[in-house]
C-alpha cells in the first residue's frame, strides 16, 4: 500500500501556547487535523469559563483562514477551582474537560492539585455534569523514582478515583507505561488514555543515545523498551479506549539545550506522519483511522469529522528548525527521514 485515506484525524492532547509560538505552532496542527483538545497549563493557567473563552478567541485569531479548525478547550484544575465554575463549564459548548495536574508534575503545573482528596467534591460535580476529567497521571514525591511515577499513580490515586467516582469519564493521558495500559484495559468504558508518537517511537535509551538528547525528554519520561511495545501493542489494537493525542508540547530550542533543559517534544508538524510510521512498522495500518479519527470523538461525544486526509509513502526530511521571531523551535526527529507524507 502506498497511499492511506483516513477521515481527517483530531488532537486530543495538545499545547499550542500563547504569542509568538502559538502563531507557527497552530498552523501545523490545522493543516493535519480537524480538532484538538487545548491544554491549559499557560503561564498563568486557564482557571475559568472565562479565561479559556480569550485564549480561543487567541487561538482562533492566529489559525490560518479556511483551515476549518477547532480548538476544543479545557480548564486547569487547581485546589480553588468551585462547583459553580465546572457547572458553567459543562454548559459551555467550548469547554470539553477539566485537566488535572499534580503540582509539580510538570511545566507549568505549580498551581497543580497537591491534596487529591481535597477535590474529590469537585470530581463528584464533574461526574454528575459528565464533564471529563483528564489527568497527567504522576506522582510528585521526590522519594518516587521518576520512571516509576506513573506506575505508582496509576495503582494509588487513579485507582482510588476510579473507585470514587465510576461514572466520572476519565482520559489517562500520555500513557508510558505496560501498567497504566493495563489499568486502563482492566477499567469500566468510562475511562481511556491517549497516546503520544514518541513514547510509541522510542524507548529510554533515546535520551541518552551517545549524549544527552534534550528534544527527546518530555514528561512522563520515555520508559523502557517492553513498555513501548505494550504502547504500541495498546495503540495498533483496535481498541477504542487507546487514541491520538500528540502531547506536543513546544518550547524555544534554548530552552530545551538548556543546563536545565524543559521537558515536551514539538510533533505537531508532521504528527499524523510519525504515528503512520509506527502502524506500518507492524502492519497495522488498517488500525490507524480508528486510533487517529474515530475513537477520541466517540469517547468525547463528539461527531467524527466528514472531511478526510491522504498520505502518501514518500521519504521526506523533517527540518532541522521552525523560526519563532528571531528563535527556533527543533522539531522531533529533526534532520531524520520519515516515509509517508501528508499530502492532502
Ligand atoms: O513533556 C511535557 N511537556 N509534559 C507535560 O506534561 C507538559 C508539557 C509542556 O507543557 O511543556
Ligand atoms: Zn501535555
Amino acid at each position: 500500500m502506498d497511499k492511506l485515506t483516513l477521515i481527517q484525524p483530531d488532537d486530543w492532547h495538545l499545547h499550542v501556547r500563547n504569542g509568538a509560538i502559538l502563531k507557527i505552532v497552530i498552523a501545523h496542527t490545522a493543516q493535519q487535523f480537524a480538532r484538538a483538545i487545548i491544554m491549559p497549563n499557560l503561564n498563568p493557567p486557564v482557571l475559568t469559563v472565562d479565561q479559556a473563552l480569550a485564549y480561543r478567541s487567541e487561538i482562533i485569531k492566529a489559525t490560518p483562514v479556511d483551515s476549518g479548525f477547532t480548538p476544543l478547550m479545557t480548564l486547569y484544575l487547581t485546589n480553588s477551582l468551585t462547583a459553580d465554575e465546572v457547572k458553567k463549564a459543562a454548559e459551555s459548548k467550548f469547554i470539553h474537560a477539566i485537566k488535572l495536574y499534580p503540582a509539580g508534575a510538570t511545566t507549568n503545573s505549580e498551581s497543580g492539585v497537591s491534596n487529591l482528596k481535597g477535590i474529590y467534591p469537585i470530581l463528584k460535580i464533574m461526574e454528575q455534569v459528565d464533564l471529563p476529567l483528564l489527568i497527567h497521571g504522576e506522582v510528585t514525591n521526590n522519594d518516587c523514582d521518576i520512571f516509576d511515577r506513573e506506575k505508582v499513580f496509576v495503582g494509588s490515586s487513579l485507582n482510588d478515583i476510579v473507585k470514587h467516582f465510576p461514572n466520572l469519564r476519565i482520559v489517562l493521558e500520555h500513557v508510558t507505561t505496560k501498567e497504566a495500559v493495563d489499568f486502563v484495559l482492566s477499567a469500566s468504558n468510562k475511562v481511556a488514555a491517549t497516546i503520544t508518537p514518541q513514547h510509541l517511537m522510542f524507548n529510554r535509551n533515546a535520551i541518552l543515545a551517545g549524549g544527552i538528547r534534550p528534544h527527546h525528554y518530555c514528561l512522563p519520561i520515555i520508559k523502557r523498551e517492553h513498555h513501548r511495545q505494550a504502547l504500541v501493542e495498546a495503540a495498533t489494537s483496535g481498541n477504542p479506549k487507546f487514541f491520538l493525542g500528540t502531547d506536543s508540547a513546544p518550547h524555544l530550542t534554548n530552552a530545551k539545550e538548556n543546563s536545565c533543559g524543559c521537558a515536551g517534544c514539538y510533533s505537531a508538524y508532521g504528527a499524523i506522519e510519525l504515528y503512520t510510521a509506527v502502524f506500518d512498522q507492524v502492519d497495522a495500518l488498517d488500525k490507524l483511522e480508528g486510533f487517529a479519527s474515530c475513537y477520541g470523538p466517540d469517547f468525547y461525544q463528539l461527531p467524527r469529522n466528514t472531511k478526510t486526509i491522504t498520505l502518501q509513502k514518500q521519504s521526506w526530511t523533517v527540518p532541522s528548525s521552525y523560526q519563532v521571531d528571531n528563535e527556533t523551535i527543533t522539531p522531533l526527529k529533526a534532520n531524520e527521514i520519515l516515509n509517508w507524507k501528508l499530502i492532502n
